[in-house]
């Protein structure tokens, strides 16, 4: 706990970034089962974005967990502590006037709910990365679903781990319905149409 603290205000507000950046800056927060497209379709929808002249960020599970996150593991606590920090800093990333997107599997609701509760109704947009486990375990680009089931990963999402489906997403992106760049596509349009670019 830390104690003698002062909150220093910023000289440059987050409203003059945006104006700078011509952009609202928000996250795009995306939530899914192993397999479910989230790092393929944030990696997409990024590019898309930073073509178009947009700044954008994407915060990445298993990349985060080869640095800031290294010492968590899969337990629950682990994962309510990973999503916590991944929370705060795409608040920095936010007043820094940057779009963020996330890729974690983050699996319980209560936890993105705390994210949600760091920032502003316009500033977090819950994406659900919709795809059945049988098709995620069809799919398994790692390896990892096989090898959860040989019992060789303790708590893995979805064989030996809970996955809660978000219950009220903003947006919904089916992947066994719809490809990369339609997915990808869809998220550029709302952020279009909310003139949020
Ligand atoms: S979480 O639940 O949000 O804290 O997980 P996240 O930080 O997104 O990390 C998920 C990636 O870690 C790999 N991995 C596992 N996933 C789920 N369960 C277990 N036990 C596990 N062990 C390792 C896996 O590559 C996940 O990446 P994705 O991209 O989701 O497949
Ligand atoms: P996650 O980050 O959710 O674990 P990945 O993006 O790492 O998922 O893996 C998803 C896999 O599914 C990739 O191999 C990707 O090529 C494939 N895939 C097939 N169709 C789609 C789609 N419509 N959207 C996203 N990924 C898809």
């Amino acid at each position: 706990m830390s104690t003698n603290i002062t909150w220093h205000d910023a000289s440059i507000t987050t409203a003059e970034r945006r104006e700078q950046n011509k952009q609202h800056s928000l996250v795009l927060w995306f939530t899914g089962l192993s397999g479910a497209g989230k790092s393929t379709v944030a990696n997409a929808f990024a590019r898309k974005l930073f073509d178009l002249g947009n700044q954008v960020t994407v915060l990445d599970g298993d990349n985060v967990r080869h640095g800031l996150n290294k010492d968590l593991g899969f337990d629950e606590d682990s994962r309510k502590e990973n999503i916590r920090r991944v929370g705060e800093v795409s608040k920095l990333f936010v007043e820094a006037g940057q779009i963020v997107v996330t890729a974690f599997i983050s699996p319980y609701q209560a936890d993105r709910d705390t994210v949600r509760a760091l920032l502003a109704e316009d500033e977090f947009f819950e994406v659900f990365v919709d795809c059945s486990l049988e098709e995620c375990e069809r799919r398994d680009p790692k390896g990892l679903y096989e090898k959860a089931r040989a019992g060789q990963i303790p708590n893995f999402t979805g064989i030996s781990a809970p996955y809660e489906a978000p219950v009220k997403p903003e947006v919904t992106l089916n992947t066994e319905k719809y490809s990369v760049e339609e997915c990808a596509e869809q998220l550029i349009a709302i952020l279009q149409e909310k003139k949020y670019i």
